[in-house]
């Protein structure tokens, strides 16, 4: 698969700046035509005019977050067919600032996975480890545990690896880190899935720059990355996408 370079516009934006970003987004990558897949995540209320901007190019769509449910009464939720009657083909989950601010556990993003999957949409689950898990040398074992606890049986979807230590403070782990963990997560996710699983890619987030993607993109089991403050400009979001190899 391509690798895949996805915004994270998070709750940023008005629907004219929305829609804005995404025309910006369009037309620059119409005139570089590179090698990676393209995914912008809106506020889901700005989904519809962000579609419609969209529709007919090759760049995807998606929700951040969804309900386990289907449907019913789960005020100021949004359920993941809802995501699909919009257009979109993806959905991130289990970001770190959901689980943080909405005190989502690993049973619940599994319980989200598996709704996205049901509504025939690809998730993006989120994993990462806070800084004193990583001071104590418990890195791994927090995003082991993440992935055991939250990817379902026959997942077909993506891994975002994004250390919440490095969302949107300019800090990085380094290449070898970086390359450390997402070989670990390659090796966690063939033991969770089995050989004969599907292959997911494993983006890398974090404070993921243009001047950055190329060296970051460049390392072995770095399948694309997940971009929060650069994805809000076009300019930038666009630059990191030409770091990534086909
Ligand atoms: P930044 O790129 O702003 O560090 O955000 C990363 C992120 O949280 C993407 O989901």
């Amino acid at each position: 698969m391509a690798p895949l370079i996805a915004g994270n516009w998070k709750m940023h934006g008005s629907l004219a700046s929305a829609a804005a970003l995404a025309g910006a987004v369009r037309a620059g990558w119409q005139a570089r035509q590179g090698a990676a897949e393209l995914l912008v995540c809106p506020a889901a209320i700005h989904l519809p005019a962000v579609a419609a901007v969209l529709a007919g190019s090759p760049i995807a769509w998606g929700g951040q977050d969804c309900h386990a449910a289907p449907q019913g009464a789960h005020t100021g939720d949004i359920a993941a067919p809802m995501l699909a009657d919009c257009g979109a083909r993806y959905v991130i989950l289990g970001h770190s600032e959901r689980r943080a601010e909405h005190g989502e556990s690993d049973v619940a993003v599994r319980a989200k996975a598996m709704a996205a999957a049901a509504a025939g949409l690809r998730p993006i689950l989120c994993v990462g480890e806070n800084e004193a898990e990583r001071n104590a040398g418990q890195a791994e074992a927090r995003v082991g545990a993440q992935l055991r606890g939250g990817v379902p049986a026959g997942f077909a979807g993506d891994i975002a690896y994004e250390p919440v230590w490095a969302i949107g403070t300019g800090r990085t782990p380094t290449e070898a880190e970086v390359a450390a963990m997402h070989g670990f997560i390659r090796a966690t996710l063939r033991d969770v899935l089995g050989a004969g699983g599907a292959a997911p890619r494993i983006l890398y987030g974090g404070s993921v720059k243009p001047g950055n993607a190329a060296a970051l993109l460049g390392l072995a089991e770095v399948g694309g990355a997940l971009i929060g403050g650069a994805s809000l400009k076009a300019e930038d979001f666009l630059a990191i996408a030409m770091a990534a190899r086909g």
